[in-house]
């Protein structure tokens, strides 16, 4: 009937998963691990078994350094795949989200940033997984039964995460945590990505004033 049939997938969301290099992660985590004991003893959970967060500005801190750099390959990387023609971006805010079992963090997004991301220290068997939602909201005014589940006719996509992984997303999409129900903490490190200077040079006109263009944007 058909000479032949594709199916081309227009206008797809980038989720990029990087696996930092073991010996890298370890001295990543170990870091990470002698740096959670000395800011937990300054500034401790407010409530036992809750979730504890560090101060957002862990970029500017020296036991980070090496997790800056390892942000900013992966930056330069995506940059390329995605032909941006700057090199010039900063590491604007980076904290660590400890998450004991039990404690999940809801549906969000990263206003003001370009691209966001997370690195595991730990990753609990049950609590190793962020979910992205589909941020369109008219994908399911229609949604029938689905035989099978698949990135065409879901709303929500979980990916497995395992120590020393880093995902990194668009800042607009929609992501959350389910609960841990591993049995011990859930340690990550967030952290937002933005243009070094968007108002003084990207956020110009692309167009050229008295040039003909379709891309007066
Ligand atoms: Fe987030």
């Amino acid at each position: 009937m058909f000479e032949e049939k594709d199916t081309i997938h227009i206008f797809p969301y980038p989720v990029w998963l990087f696996n930092v290099e073991a010996d890298r992660a370890d001295r990543l985590n170990q870091k990470a691990h002698a740096s959670i004991e000395k800011m937990r003893k300054a500034e401790p959970s407010g409530i036992p078994g809750s979730h504890w967060q560090s101060p957002n500005d862990l970029q500017d801190n020296d036991d980070f350094a090496d997790l800056v750099t390892t942000i900013r390959d992966a930056t330069k990387e995506i940059f390329s795949e995605l032909h941006i023609a700057t090199d010039k971006f900063l590491v604007t805010g980076m904290w660590i989200n400890l998450r004991p079992p039990g404690t999940q963090h809801p549906a969000h997004t990263h206003p003001n940033n370009y691209l966001s991301g997370t690195y595991y220290v730990t990753a609990p068997s049950g609590g190793d997984a962020i979910v992205f939602r589909d941020p369109r909201p008219e994908t399911n005014i229609i949604s029938p039964q689905f035989s099978e589940q698949n990135e065409l006719n879901t709303r929500e996509i979980m990916v497995p995460v395992k120590p020393g992984a880093m995902v990194m997303f668009p800042s607009w999409l929609p992501h959350f945590v389910p609960p841990n129900q591993g049995d011990t903490d859930r340690i990550s490190i967030s952290f937002n990505v933005m243009f070094e200077s968007y108002g003084e040079t990207i956020s110009r006109p692309k167009w050229t004033f008295g040039q003909s263009t379709d891309d007066r944007s």
